[in-house]
């Protein structure tokens, strides 16, 4: 009898206890499409610090660099009314998913973490829908980067090159001491990539909020769009043969290994040298693509919320929402991706001589209006513009069509619906 009763306070209080568990581990399912090296690395530190607060990470993982392939399989999901808890989703995407009327409103998370005064207004817009919080920033990254590695230049003998014009000169140096010049996966998001970093070194911030942000009919006919193609002709010549559909990271890998002397590439590029235990300023070179000194294109990724029915599910979405504007997550998560934290207040002391003259310039192109959005990576234009003009550069970088007959191309899909 004695022993029948202690048995049962056991179960009881065991169902107790799983009770309450199941009531405050909730299930997370994110997702992403960071899969290469460094970014695995990155999320793995999201996932930790959601478990921490007692929910389950569902992993929803789809490699795909640039995220198209993340993008097809999230608009299934979301039609048959079965979407994650949260997406990575960015720029005036965030928009288009509002208008759905599929989203979440996080304003209690974001006002109970104070989102509106930690966060520069060039981030927390573009988070907001119709005023309100849908979706929380992780990083500020930065695309008009030239990664460089400087053994490769010292043993071509080769200065490294600061405008387009001197490139052409030093990739053929180094083709000859037996490099290849530039690493390079042909898949068209890359092929933009490198395109939108030669319009702001060859245009200016000015010609490329024009002719990118603002789809300016006459910037985008432009000679100096022309010169533009020509240039990334230019820089087409100077790619191996194998690049056709070769992924971002592999490129990187090419750079690290010293098969390559430089990369055009964001910096999510620096996480693969960071998880390689490269060192910046040594063993490799962050320097601005040739004539983007003094200005930034920015691109932010942001995780969008879903509506959610069960408060389970609520509480989880609120607990993956405040982990990731917590600072500890802004600097670990950071430091692995190559991005900066998209707080304004996350001390930089640990961040290496890349990341510190990013947070800076991202500051000072801010008040000098040569803060540009990314086209390629989704935060200037929507989506189905993007990708047309995407297309047009891809065909471009793959055939011998002319630079008048590409802008001409350009400018005919580069048109607001
Ligand atoms: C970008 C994204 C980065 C990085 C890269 C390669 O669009 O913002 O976080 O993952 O694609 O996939």
């Amino acid at each position: 009898m004695k022993l029948n009763k202690l048995t049962s306070a056991i179960i009881a209080s065991t169902a107790l206890m799983f009770g309450a568990h199941s009531a405050l581990a909730a299930e997370v399912e994110v997702l992403h499409y960071w899969t290469s090296g460094g970014e695995a690395k990155s999320v793995a530190e999201l996932k930790k610090m959601l478990e921490a607060k007692g929910d389950k990470w569902k992993d929803f993982a789809v490699s795909g660099g640039g995220g198209e392939n993340a993008m097809t399989v999230l608009k299934t999901r979301v039609v048959s009314g079965n979407a994650p808890t949260a997406a990575q989703i960015k720029g005036p995407s965030i928009q288009e998913w509002g208008a759905e009327g599929v989203l979440a409103n996080v304003d209690d998370t974001a006002t109970a973490g104070k989102w509106d005064s930690l966060l520069p207004p060039v981030v927390a817009n573009v988070m907001k829908f119709q005023g309100h919080y849908v979706a929380a920033p992780v990083n500020v990254h930065r695309v008009n980067w030239m990664w460089v590695n400087p053994a490769v230049f010292k043993k071509a003998g080769v200065a490294v090159p600061k405008t387009w014009d001197e490139f052409d000169a030093a990739a053929t140096k180094l083709e000859k001491a037996g490099f290849i010049a530039v690493a390079h996966g042909g898949q068209p998001w890359q092929d933009f990539t490198v395109f939108e970093s030669i319009v702001l070194g060859v245009g200016g911030a000015d010609f490329y909020s024009k002719s990118m942000v603002k789809l300016d009919q006459a910037s985008l006919k432009s000679t100096t769009m022309e010169k533009a193609f020509e240039t990334l002709r230019m820089v087409r010549k100077h790619v191996d043969k194998d690049f056709a559909g070769r992924d971002w990271n592999l490129a990187t890998q090419m750079v690290i290994n010293g098969k390559a002397g430089v990369q055009f590439m964001g910096d999510w590029a620096k996480g693969e040298f960071t998880a390689a235990h490269k060192k910046a300023g040594v063993d490799f070179l962050c320097l601005d693509a040739p004539g983007t000194a003094d200005t930034f294109t920015f691109n932010i990724d942001s995780f969008v919320m879903f509506n959610q029915n069960s408060a389970d599910a609520k509480k989880g979405q609120a607990d993956l929402a405040s982990a990731i504007m917590s600072p500890e997550f802004q600097e670990v998560f950071n430091l692995n991706k190559g991005s900066i934290p998209a707080r304004l207040d996350v001390k930089m002391d640990k961040f290496d001589d890349c990341a510190k003259k990013s947070s800076f310039d991202f500051a000072a192109t801010s008040k000098k209006g040569t803060l540009v959005p990314s086209i390629a990576h989704g935060m200037a234009v929507p989506s189905a513009v993007a990708g047309a003009m995407q297309d047009v550069v891809t065909q471009f970088f793959n055939s011998d069509m002319s630079a008048k007959d590409a802008v001409g191309k350009l400018a005919a899909v580069a048109k607001f619906q």
